[in-house]
């Protein structure tokens, strides 16, 4: 197993916000976490990148117990991750930004450079823009492109489609599902439980602070009680996909390639150099963050 978290227990102050989370993710996988407001998903990935500290239980990569190693030691031995509200530096330039994912690595890192900007033309056409002047969707690729620079073996993603205009979470999820096509697992955390569903292998629902289900993800998707209770008004433009019933439901749903994706990046943005309106982000607004 990749990643382990086992019996994991984290207080804010007298706060319990996880209560006893264990989830595994294989090498390969892509496996969302889904949960409403406050469930406690932020945490659970903050846990596994060392910037929240487990009052019990254990978080495992690879087998090793990193309880103990501090967040930065995490970045080089492969965990990755974008943060939720972005958290690029808005006075940087795009390229710079990207750099930035690379810091903690001594080897080469020119590889990951040339497959940030090859997934995301958005970036390379802006590279000497101010990071903090681009779309939010703009800053979303930035976000997750810096965090590949550190050549992760495990993406955490932070609700990734979050203040997103649809056409732009749908191009975020099929990068996503390009990233780990090349070979990056992924543990993708979402409120878009639909999105989320349709790209996972498998799922773990968080209620707060509690897995409360895990499955494959095709069985959460057709299951009554998830639906009622996450997937509800979230059908998107697809429902044809979602009514079907039965296992094929995620094989109905296999998001575009990538190439027709960078093809509709260009589309419906805003001229050059001014941030889109079309996906104004509500950065950090709900991101209570006490550290
Ligand atoms: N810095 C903090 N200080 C105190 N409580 C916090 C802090 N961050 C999160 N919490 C609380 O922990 C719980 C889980 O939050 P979070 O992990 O951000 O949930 P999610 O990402 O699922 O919305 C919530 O009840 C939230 O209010
Ligand atoms: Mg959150």
């Amino acid at each position: 197993m990749l990643l382990e978290l086992k019996d994991v227990h984290v207080h804010y102050g007298k706060i319990e916000a996880l209560k006893g989370v264990s989830l595994q993710v294989g090498e390969g996988e892509i496996v969302s976490l889904i949960g409403g407001n406050g469930a406690g998903k932020t945490t659970t990935l903050k846990t596994i990148s060392g910037l929240r500290s487990c009052s019990a239980g254990s978080v495992f990569f690879e087998g090793a117990d990193i309880g103990s190693m501090p967040g930065h030691k995490r970045v080089l031995a492969g965990i990755g991750q974008a943060p939720e509200g972005r958290g690029i530096f808005p006075g940087m330039t795009v390229h710079e930004n990207l750099l930035m994912g690379a810091y903690a690595r001594k080897d080469d890192h020119s590889k990951e450079l040339a497959e940030a900007y090859e997934l995301f033309p958005r970036l390379a056409e802006r590279r000497s823009q101010a990071a903090g002047t681009m779309s939010g969707g703009e800053q979303q690729m930035l976000a997750i492109g810096r965090a590949l620079l550190s050549k992760p073996k495990v993406l955490l993603l932070d609700e990734p489609s979050m203040g997103l205009a649809p056409m732009l979470v749908q191009q975020i999820f099929s990068i996503i599902e390009e990233i780990n096509r090349r070979g990056t697992t992924i543990l993708l955390v979402e409120q878009n439980a639909q999105q989320a569903l349709r790209l996972a292998h498998r799922a773990y629902v968080l209620e707060t602070g509690r897995i409360v289900r895990s499955a494959p993800a095709s069985e959460l998707l057709d299951d009554p009680q998830v639906r009622a209770a996450y997937l509800g008004g979230d059908v998107g433009g697809d429902p044809g996909a979602v009514a079907a019933p039965g296992p094929e439901t995620v094989a109905l749903s296999k998001p575009a390639k990538a190439e027709s994706v960078k093809d509709e990046s260009v589309k419906g943005e805003s001229a050059k150099g001014e941030p889109a309106k079309d996906d104004a982000e509500p950065d950090g607004a709900d991101a209570p963050d006490g550290e």
